[in-house]
This record gives C-alpha cells, sequence and structure tokens, in this order.
C-alpha cells in the first residue's frame, strides 16, 4: 500500500466518523424513541414533585407555622426527586438520548396556617410518592416491552424499592397525623419534634423495611430468645 493511499483512507475513515451522529453510534436497538420518551416523563414528574416538596418544606419553616421536623422531611423528599431527575438525565445521555425539558407548573399544595392543618397536605404528598411509584412501573414496563433490560435493572434497582417504602412511610404519615389531629393540642407538637430529632427522617421508617424481619431474628438468635430453654 502506497503512502498516499494509507493517508486518504485514514482522511476517509476521519470524514465518515465526522458526519455520523455519535449518539446513534452510541443507543444500542432497545433504547427506542418510546423508552426515551418514558424516561423524560419521569425526569419532568421528578422536578414537578420537587417543586411541590420544596413549597411544603418553605411553608413549614414560616414563623406562622414553624414545624421544622416537618420542614426536614419535605426538604429531604425534595433533594431525593431533584437527584433521582439528575440521575436519570445522566443516563438518558449516557445511553446517547438527548435531554428535552418538559414545563414545570408552580405547585398548587400547601401547607394551610389556619388551621394548622396537617392533613390535605400530609395526603397530597402521599399521593405525590405514589404517583412517583406508578410511573416508575411504567418506566420498567416500557422498558421490559422494548426488552431494554440495562433500563429496567437500572429502575428496579434505584427506583422501585425506594419508592415502595416512601409510600408506606408518607401512609403511615398520615395516619399518626389524623390520629393526634382529633383532640386539637400537643399531638402535632410532638410529631414535628420527633421529625426535628431525626433532622426529617421518619422515625419509625426502619420497620418499613421488609428486611427488618432479618435484623430481629438476628437479634433475637443472639440473645438466645426463641430457644426452648432447659430446665
Ligand atoms: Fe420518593
Amino acid at each position: 500500500m502506497s503512502e498516499s493511499t494509507g493517508s486518504d483512507q485514514a482522511r476517509k475513515a476521519v470524514k465518515d466518523i465526522s458526519d455520523k451522529n455519535i449518539d446513534d453510534m452510541v443507543r444500542t436497538f432497545s433504547f427506542t424513541p418510546d423508552v426515551m420518551n418514558a424516561i423524560r416523563e419521569h425526569i419532568n414528574l421528578e422536578y414537578k414533585s420537587w417543586y411541590a416538596f420544596k413549597k411544603l418544606a418553605s411553608d413549614c419553616a414560616r414563623s406562622d407555622i414553624a414545624l421544622h421536623g416537618f420542614s426536614l422531611l419535605f426538604a429531604r423528599s425534595a433533594a431525593e426527586c431533584f437527584a433521582d431527575a439528575a440521575f436519570l438525565e445522566k443516563y438518558l445521555i449516557q445511553r446517547g438520548g438527548v435531554s428535552i425539558p418538559g414545563e414545570i407548573p408552580a405547585p398548587t399544595v400547601c401547607w394551610p396556617d389556619d388551621p394548622i392543618d396537617p392533613i390535605r397536605p400530609l395526603h397530597d404528598a402521599l399521593y405525590i410518592e405514589k404517583m412517583i411509584l406508578e410511573d416508575a412501573q411504567r418506566l420498567c414496563d416500557v422498558a421490559s416491552t422494548n426488552k431494554e433490560y440495562a433500563l429496567e435493572d437500572v429502575v428496579e434497582d434505584r427506583f422501585l424499592k425506594k419508592e415502595t417504602k416512601h409510600v408506606k412511610d408518607m401512609g403511615d404519615l398520615l395516619r399518626e397525623a389524623a390520629r393526634i389531629s382529633k383532640v386539637p393540642g400537643h399531638g402535632l407538637y410532638h410529631l414535628d419534634k420527633d421529625l426535628r430529632a431525626t433532622m426529617g427522617k421518619i422515625p419509625w421508617g426502619i420497620h418499613n423495611k421488609p428486611e427488618s424481619c432479618d435484623l430481629l431474628l438476628k437479634e433475637m438468635a443472639a440473645c438466645g430468645l426463641g430457644e426452648p430453654t432447659v430446665t
């Protein structure tokens, strides 16, 4: 091969690649437009949820409400939504997709200050968590239909287990709030104090993990409970 033919071929290869869209080359056959749209929709839902939780966090921090434990809880939920949206956006790009941001309307949720009623906003918060879980399941469904196993694995690993627990935690919090609201008094103060002590984490959250059964059994085994007593 002459020197000039070799460099001609090299120039042609450079031109061929320069004319190509490398994202197309990165994308696998299973990463279809339907899959990409489903990811974008979930990103948008996470941002909408972030905005709603952020609003609730701000409301609870107002002097007129001063429920800083609840504010921390909602700030934590907002941060998780934001992180999940950023994660999925990065994943979309990693797979050869393009980010197309959707509209994020102003949230309609609020923590009412007269009366200081936790039921409505917590009901809204439970609804938001459930929407996120259902949409993550829908995303998994779209991935499965398109044989997009890599995405399915990511959604199952990062979203489904975590969101299932968030729904249960928020459901419990709604029940607690309804219980203490039957009699006006110190109930809300104490519930907020518990949330403040854990920096906004659900204080009983560990009991909502299926793995807590294993921990309980391990603890029982360590203490010797459940073993027959020899007399
Ligand atoms: Fe969540």
